[in-house]
C-alpha cells in the first residue's frame, strides 16, 4: 500500500537538526504531519522543533544518538507517549561521513561510521517497524543511503560499507514487507549543500580519531553536478514516498557510473560456460 498523504500522520526523522533531515522535517510538517525531530545535537534539534511549532505544526525535539540501541529504545518510549496513535513515517536519515582509508583507519573510525550510518538505520527499524506492521495502517520507511551505497569513491571505504548495507537492508525489507501496508524507499543523494563536512563535531569522545587523514577531497573523482539544496532533496523524497517508488537519485551524472559498475559485475559472468546448446536428441 502507498501512503496517500502526510496529514494526520506522525513522523520520526533522525538527523533532523540540520541538512536533509531538517528539510524533511519542515516538509513533512508543512504537509500536516506531527514530527519528532531526532538528533544527537540536542540544542539544534530543539531549535528545529521550535521552528516547526512557530509554523503551526506539532513537533517534539528528541536528543538521541542513533548508534546507541539504548538511546533509540528510550526514543521509542518517548514517541509512544507523545503519539499514542503510533508512527506512520520513519525517516532513518542521520549519517556521518569521514574520508578514511582502511589501511589507516582505527577500529573506532569503523565503529563510528557504521554505528551511525548502518546501526542507526537498524535501530530505527527494530524500534518502530513492529508497531507499523501491527497497526495495519499505511506507513512508510525512508532510509537515507547515498550514491556511495552503489558506487564507491576514493576514501569512502567506511562510508560505502555502511551505505551498501543500508541499500541491501532496504531492498530486502521492501520485498519482505510487500504484503503489508508498510512501504520502503531509499534516498540516495549525490552532492547536497549540508553540514556533513562538520560531522566530526558529533563524534563521541570515546571513539578516537584515525591515525591519518587522506590528503585530497573525498569526492574529487566524480565530476558531480553542483550540490542541491536540502529542500530540493526533501521534495524528491516526499514525492517518491507518495508514489511508492523504491529509490530516489539526485544527479544524472551518476547514471553512467552505475552502468560501468553493472557492466563490470556482469563481465564476471563471461568466464562461465554458457548453457549447453540443445543437441539433436533433446526434445
Ligand atoms: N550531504 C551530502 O552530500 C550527502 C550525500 C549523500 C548522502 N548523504 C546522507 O544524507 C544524510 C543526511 O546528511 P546531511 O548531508 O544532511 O548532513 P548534516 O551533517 O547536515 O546532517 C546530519 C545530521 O545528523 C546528525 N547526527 C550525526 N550523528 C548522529 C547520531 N549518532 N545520532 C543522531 N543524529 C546524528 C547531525 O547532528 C546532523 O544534524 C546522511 O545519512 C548522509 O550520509 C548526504
Amino acid at each position: 500500500m502507498t501512503l496517500e498523504g502526510f496529514a494526520g500522520t506522525t513522523s520520526v526523522v533522525t538527523g533532523a537538526a540540520h541538512g536533509v533531515g531538517r528539510a524533511l522535517a519542515h516538509r513533512l510538517a508543512r504537509e500536516g504531519s506531527r514530527v519528532v525531530v531526532v538528533d544527537i545535537r540536542a540544542e539544534d534539534a530543539a531549535v528545529v522543533a521550535d521552528e516547526l511549532t512557530a509554523e503551526g505544526a506539532d513537533a517534539l525535539a528528541a536528543a538521541c544518538d542513533v548508534s546507541s540501541r539504548h538511546d533509540v529504545a528510550a526514543l521509542g518510549e518517548r514517541v509512544a507517549a507523545w503519539s499514542p496513535g503510533g508512527v506512520q513515517v520513519l525517516c532513518n536519515n542521520a549519517g556521518v561521513f569521514t574520508p578514511r582509508h582502511a589501511a589507516t583507519a582505527t577500529h573506532e573510525d569503523w565503529e563510528w561510521v557504521l554505528g551511525v550510518c548502518l546501526w542507526g538505520v537498524i535501530h530505527g527499524i527494530e524500534e518502530f517497524l513492529p508497531g507499523m506492521v501491527a497497526s495495519g495502517q499505511d506507513c512508510h520507511i525512508l532510509n537515507t543511503a547515498s550514491m556511495n551505497g552503489y558506487v564507491p569513491s576514493r576514501h569512502s571505504t567506511l562510508y560505502s560499507t555502511a551505505k551498501y548495507g543500508v541499500v541491501g537492508l532496504s531492498e530486502t525489507l521492501r520485498m519482505e514487507l510487500a504484503a503489508t501496508r508498510v512501504g520502503v524507499t531509499l534516498l540516495n543523494p549525490a552532492a547536497v549543500r549540508t553540514n556533513i563536512s562538520r560531522a566530526e563535531e558529533t563524534r563521541p569522545t570515546r571513539l578516537a580519531r584515525s591515525r591519518q587523514d587522506p590528503d585530497d577531497a573525498a569526492f574529487a573523482d566524480y565530476g558531480l553536478s553542483p550540490a542541491l539544496e536540502p529542500e530540493q532533496v526533501a521534495d524528491l523524497a516526499l514525492e517518491a514516498i507518495l508514489s511508492g517508488r523504491e529509490a530516489v537519485f539526485t544527479d544524472q551524472v551518476l547514471k553512467p557510473l552505475f552502468e560501468q559498475r553493472f557492466a563490470r559485475i556482469l563481465s564476471a559472468f563471461d568466464v562461465l560456460p554458457g548453457p549447453a546448446a540443445p543437441g539433436p536428441s533433446d526434445g
